[in-house]
């Protein structure tokens, strides 16, 4: 076939075919599960129109040893190329679960290493689509190979640019680490799973049945493991979601994130502040209810809304800056620091130190959760990740204490002597070693004893703690903490104060790099 009078016959018949693959037949098959063709995905997640794709037409490898059948396909099972999210640049990978199974072999491994090498030479993110039953097994140890290939190009960006992992059907094998090395992780529900070895491996191995929603659905891995940061419910707001989480970054570790122009209607004192602490030190509230009242309005996006839900972590805008949060749960196990709520929040710390990304701690909670289970599963060792986390942070950090600070969760939670920047207490602070009940029972264990009435005496030393010794007063009379301020003026302080440290430049003693307690 002539176009222009020049003979395109072979690049027209390689179109033809390339896009038979991703023929209305192709398309059904998808749809019938309730999912989308990779070229789909791709629309939804990059701005109309700005995709461009390479290696469209490589073929997969010529195995001379296989074993089972290979579908000779354009692509080799996925897409990959680059495009405009919200008008910046970001790279991008999609499986097509149509061919193989979105397995992944020799070639199809390649491409993913060829975006992975161009986002960090660009210096913008990577996000890649999910829909794999993990090595190709007829391509054998090549498979492995490539994967392992992603491992090291995905930890050699760790840090420098932000990577996404986005799971749209199955995640099974080498499909899962790759993931669980970038910064975050989503998965729509349903239709997606995620499993190191499937339930057929853990009947044979263990003689149990489980389910795949069971063994890895979204919600398990949103509430229980940890594994996924963010859930939705269909393919489509899961893609939504990753460009809202993109609009808070930088696109690599040298730039500052984006700034958005906040609303004319942003109130700099809010009353409402003042009335969300109780006055009984024992009843829980909300402390997103005090994120929501600090940030711009509507901006603050939650991360890992559903698993450790005694932390709350997030991003938001101050003043159209981004700034990430931290704030103890009140609602939630009092708040307590444990193992996964520590974990949770200290790579979150790690995530905004490395891409320039203030914090902002929102401090309440009573000290770390007792227990035997706590202790015997390492909360020494998993406490002291969020301690190091924010230690080693050199980006601006401001702490604000709403009320309890009690023990070694005072020290954790960003305190001045961590290297805080800026520490704040509202007046319903309660700034001590231990709390009331705690510290009256170890001093005054011989006098209630002798009481006569216990309960009584216990109460009273209670209050005479609570107001003498538990309170924001002392620790600002030493300078541990900078101001006691009024909680309507919150947003207003901070605002200024991360304007303050906007030039903060810290030198680190030259390392090749610490030793956090993994
Ligand atoms: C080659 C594969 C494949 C694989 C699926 N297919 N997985 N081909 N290698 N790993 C092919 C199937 O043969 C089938 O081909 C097509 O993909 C669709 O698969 P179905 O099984 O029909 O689909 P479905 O019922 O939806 O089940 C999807 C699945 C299941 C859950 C992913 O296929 C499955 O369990 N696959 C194996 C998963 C697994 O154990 N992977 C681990 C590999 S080892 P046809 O021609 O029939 O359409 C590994 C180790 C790496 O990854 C370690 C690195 C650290």
């Amino acid at each position: 076939m002539d176009i222009n009078g020049r003979n395109f016959t072979k690049f027209l018949d390689r179109k033809r075919k390339y896009d038979k693959q991703n023929s209305k037949e192709a398309a059904e098959k998808q749809h019938s599960k309730g999912k989308l063709l990779a070229y789909e995905r791709i629309e939804i997640l990059f701005d109309k129109g700005s995709f461009e794709e390479i290696d469209a037409y490589v073929t997969p490898a010529f195995i001379e040893k296989g074993f089972g059948k290979m579908t000779s396909s354009y692509g080799d099972g996925v897409v990959i190329g680059h495009g405009l999210i919200s008008g910046r640049l970001a790279f991008a990978y999609a499986q097509d679960f149509n061919v193989m199974g979105g397995s992944l072999g020799a070639v199809h491994a390649a491409k993913i290493q060829k975006i992975q090498n161009m986002a960090l030479k660009m210096g913008a993110p990577l996000v890649g689509l999910i829909d794999s039953g993990g090595a190709r097994i007829q391509e054998g140890v090549a498979s492995l190979a490539g994967y392992a290939g992603i491992f090291f190009r995905n930890v050699q960006s760790s840090g420098v640019i932000p990577q996404i992992s986005v799971i749209m059907g199955p995640a099974a094998g080498g499909a899962v680490y790759s993931p669980s090395i970038t910064d975050f992780v989503f998965m729509v529900s349903k239709t997606s799973h995620m499993f190191v070895t499937g339930p057929n491996v853990v009947k044979e191995v263990l003689n149990e049945d489980v389910s795949f929603e069971d063994l890895g659905g979204a919600d398990v891995h949103a509430r229980k493991s940890g594994v996924a940061n963010m859930i939705y419910d269909d393919e489509e707001n899961t893609l939504l979601g990753v460009r809202k989480l993109l609009s808070y970054l930088p696109a690599n570790n040298l730039e500052n994130p984006p700034y958005l122009c906040p609303s004319d209607a942003e109130k700099d004192v809010e009353e409402k502040l003042r009335d969300i602490v109780p006055d009984d030190a024992n009843k829980p509230y909300d402390v997103k209810d005090v994120i929501n009242l600090i940030f711009d309005k509507g901006s603050f996006y939650e991360i890992s809304e559903l698993y450790a839900q005694n932390i709350v972590i997030g991003f938001g805008r101050l003043n159209g800056k981004t700034i990430g949060v931290v704030a103890n749960q009140p609602k939630v196990l009092a708040g307590t620091l444990d193992i996964n709520s520590s974990m949770k929040s200290a790579r979150f710390v790690r995530f905004c130190d490395s891409f320039n990304i203030p914090i902002l701690a929102l401090e309440d909670v009573p000290g770390f959760l007792p227990g035997v289970d706590q202790e015997h599963s390492g909360i020494i060792r998993h406490g002291a990740k969020l301690l190091y986390a924010f230690a080693d942070a050199t980006v601006p950090r401001i702490t604000v204490i709403l009320r309890k600070s009690y023990g070694g969760a005072y020290c954790v939670m960003n305190s001045k002597n961590l290297g805080g920047d800026f520490n704040y207490a509202w007046p319903t602070a309660e700034i001590a070693v231990m709390g009331p009940e705690g510290a009256v029972a170890i001093l005054y264990r011989k006098e209630l004893a002798e009481s006569e009435d216990p309960a009584k005496l216990k109460k009273e030393l209670a209050a005479k703690y609570r107001n003498e010794i538990a309170n924001p007063y002392i620790a600002d009379e030493k300078g541990f903490i900078d101001e006691v301020i009024d909680p309507a003026v919150t947003r207003k302080k901070l605002i200024s104060a991360f304007d303050a440290l906007e030039n903060k430049h810290v030198n680190v003693p030259s390392r090749k790099h610490g030793n956090i307690p993994l």
